[in-house]
């Protein structure tokens, strides 16, 4: 008998059927306050009408610092300071369309900052902290960036690559900007030159909010915007997928950097008056399970690695805590295990739902709901109003349980309104007629829910982060001792995957461990914390084509003692 988990009671959605039959997308529009006349703006639909109503002394944010400091915002708040930033932002110079990059640490600056952004209708340009120079320099020249919000210690980062960020025009400092030079400008002053009052822009629905760099298998991130009507799908999952109420305190541990973090860690849920929480600390087992408890988390919205931590950290820890508030628990990023879902039920005796979605797609499509049963290690099925598919290269769908590329019929609301500057690969997604393809291998069942397989490309996944093999291979070749280098990601029990870099040295250099950890540091300080290769292997030739491009696929069958196929196009 295949394995399922009955629902224990349905939540905010309560017949998946009959939705599927049902629903329409534009019986989500009078949820909005565009639709009784105001302006059409993600910062006012998420935090400003609430601050008109009943909701302006609700919490709206608990901002919790590393060293457990919290900081607590109302909508009333917010949408003052929000206001002074959008229109102090003016006063700077800021227009209508600019690209605005906040690359903070989770501080409330962040959010503030965020929903400022949009509000005068720019667009932000959220930033992992753990960014190093090249990577931000990368992002900033490709949108040309006009404006920076971040801190001393991160705006010290980018001293090797400052002289070439020539769009910038104003780096707004957190903190203390004393020494930093004339580009720089105190938060503190462009809060205190705003109007509380401000109004938000009112934007078209394909005007974009945000751009939010992310990696493919070729090229360097590219910038993937999303439109202000996404908010019609965030409204519309953040209330069915994450089955948010009134009184929830809700915890996505995302960073604002990624997509979650942005859909579903600000917006979604504010644009249904949800009161969040923020922490701006690493992981920690102890930690995440005492604010769970401590600030009465109803629903958490976390990743399957996280979720491993947490199962290597002990069943005993669990028990030291006190979870009765917690009422659904999602999960997002990279596949879910059975196993970590069966963990869920013995140690949590909580269902842990597994949604799929992309950057791209800007809102969840592939979901479980309170209401369904889950099939441990299924994606789920797809939301009411979308169409999902596997199909084969020609766009036929394939018969259940055969394997094929997940696919999507275009035209949902949040979905992204292009690349940056770069038609061709938004074109790439839409190569087969019909269908928008997310790059993943799946399969259907016969009962409709999907099941992920692989990416069908070389892009990685290591700890839910995506990363493109070509620019960790860029960073690679930067270091003097690396000739060339080809990267794949190698399947990891905790992690999903691990960077790890094959290597050909340069005459002069020899193999040795501490060259291995000189790389791999130098890769960390210049590209990112996270997008270090974990494991180095130096070789003396990479597999390449005749036209010289590394056979990726190679490396990874060799590493995975798979069946090489095809190597006619090898070179040797
Ligand atoms: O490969 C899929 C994987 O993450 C990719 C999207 O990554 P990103 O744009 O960073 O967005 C992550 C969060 C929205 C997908 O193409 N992925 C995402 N969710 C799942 C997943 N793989 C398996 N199961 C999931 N639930």
């Amino acid at each position: 008998m295949e394995e399922t988990i009955p629902p224990k009671q349905a939540g905010n959605l309560q017949d998946y059927e009959a939705a599927l039959k049902e629903f329409t997308w534009s019986s989500v529009d009078k949820e909005f306050d565009w639709s009784k006349g105001g302006a059409y703006n993600v910062a006012r639909e998420a935090i400003d009408r609430h601050a008109q109503n009943w909701r302006k002394n609700k919490i709206a944010l608990y901002s919790i610092t590393a060293t457990n400091e919290v900081r607590k915002y109302t909508f009333g708040e917010l949408s003052e300071l929000t206001g002074r930033f959008a229109s102090g932002l003016e006063k700077l110079g800021a227009v209508k369309g600019d690209r605005i990059f906040v690359f903070l640490d989770r501080t409330s600056e962040l959010y503030i900052a965020m929903i400022g952004i949009t509000k005068m209708g720019g667009i932000s340009g959220p930033l992992f902290s753990a960014l190093g120079p090249e990577a931000v320099k990368d992002r900033a020249l490709d949108s040309s960036a006009r404006f920076f919000i971040t801190s001393p210690y991160l705006y010290k980062r980018l001293e090797p690559v400052l002289d070439d960020l020539v769009d910038v025009e104003k780096f707004i400092i957190v903190g203390d900007n004393e020494g930093l030079g004339e580009k720089t400008v105190k938060f503190e002053e462009v809060i205190g030159s705003g109007d509380p009052n401000y109004q938000a822009v009112n934007m078209a629905p394909t005007d974009p909010y945000i751009i939010h760099y992310t990696s493919g298998s070729t090229g360097k991130p590219k910038g993937v915007l999303l439109g202000h009507k996404s908010m019609i799908q965030q409204w519309y999952t953040s209330r069915y997928v994450l089955d948010l109420r009134e009184e929830d305190t809700y915890w996505c541990t995302a960073d604002p950097g990624w997509v979650t973090g942005t859909s579903y860690g600000i917006f979604g849920p504010w644009f249904l008056g949800t009161t969040l929480i923020s922490y701006e600390g690493r992981f920690d087992a102890r930690t995440w399970y005492s604010i769970i408890q401590n600030y009465g988390v109803t629903v958490w919205y976390t990743a399957p690695t996280a979720l491993r931590m947490l199962m290597r950290a002990g069943d005993d820890l669990v028990r030291e805590f006190n979870f009765s508030k917690l009422r659904h628990v999602c999960s997002v990023g990279e596949p879910l295990n059975a196993e970590v879902v069966r963990w869920g039920m013995r140690v949590l005796d909580r269902r842990i739902h597994d949604t799929w979605w992309q950057t791209e797609t800007g809102a969840q499509l592939i979901c479980n709901y309170p209401c369904m049963a889950i099939k441990p290690g299924s994606m789920g099925r797809p939301i009411p109003g979308v169409i999902a598919a596997v199909v084969d290269e020609n766009g036929v769908e394939v018969p259940p349980k055969k394997e094929g590329f997940l696919a999507l019929r275009p035209g949902w609301p949040s979905m992204m309104l292009g690349i940056w500057r770069n038609t061709s690969r938004f074109k790439e997604y839409f190569r087969v007629p019909g269908w928008y393809i997310a790059g993943d291998q799946a399969y259907k069942d016969e009962d409709g829910y999907f099941w992920f397989l692989g990416r069908a490309d070389d892009v990685i996944k290591t700890s839910g982060e995506r990363l493109g093999p070509f620019e960790v291979e860029s960073a690679l070749i930067e270091h003097p001792a690396v000739a060339e280098a080809g990267v794949i990601g190698k399947p990891d029990e905790l992690r999903g995957e691990i960077v790890k870099a094959f290597i050909t040295l340069r005459p002069e250099h020899k193999p040795s461990e501490q060259l291995k950890e000189d790389i791999s540091k130098f890769v960390k300080t210049r590209l990112a914390y996270y997008a270090y290769p974990r494991e180095i292997e130096f070789v003396d030739s990479l597999p390449k084509t005749r036209s010289g491009k590394i056979m990726r696929r190679v490396l990874k069958a060799k590493e995975l003692g798979q069946p090489l196929g095809d190597l006619s196009t090898l070179e040797d």
